[in-house]
């Protein structure tokens, strides 16, 4: 069994489906390990989407992220990163796989309504970001 990390983005926040996003995760077999109701700042965000800061949209995914709440939390499964992918579907809800929590509650490639870790490590270095040791079990 190993965990992944996610965000539900502020536009999902904002449009009331954050408890139809976790009920979906649950139901998806994923047990949460750690979670938190939070507010990034600009220089949160940007620090937390470094990798990204080549990429043209870049600034808005910044702005976008640190424009109202977020839900970040650890979540635990076996193949938890593979699956959560799964579970969310493609970056661009039009070519989200019908079910997926992207097709279900997502905008726009940008307003995509969730986060999920591409790889154990990320997932390790994204986890660690939101949480200190006393706040996992
Ligand atoms: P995450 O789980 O959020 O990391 O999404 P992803 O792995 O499916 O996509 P990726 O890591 O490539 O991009 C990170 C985030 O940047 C996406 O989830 C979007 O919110 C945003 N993003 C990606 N492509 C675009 C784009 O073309 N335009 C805009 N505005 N945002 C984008
Ligand atoms: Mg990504």
């Amino acid at each position: 069994s190993n965990t992944t990390f996610t965000m539900i983005k502020p536009d999902a926040t904002s449009k009331g489906y954050t408890g139809a996003i976790l009920d979906q995760i649950i139901k998806g077999g994923f047990s949460i390990k750690a979670m938190k109701w939070t507010k990034l700042t600009k220089e949160q965000a940007g620090a937390f989407y470094e990798v990204h800061k080549e990429r043209p949209f870049y600034g808005e995914l910044v702005d976008f992220m640190s424009s109202g709440p977020i839900v970040a939390a650890i979540l635990e499964k076996e193949n938890a990163v593979a699956d959560f992918r799964t579970l969310i579907g493609a970056t661009n809800p039009a070519e989200a796989a019908e079910g997926t929590i992207r097709k279900n509650f997502a905008a726009s490639i940008g307003e995509n309504a969730v986060h999920g870790s591409d790889s154990d490590e990320n997932a390790a270095i994204e986890g660690n970001f939101f949480f200190s040791r006393l706040e996992r079990f």
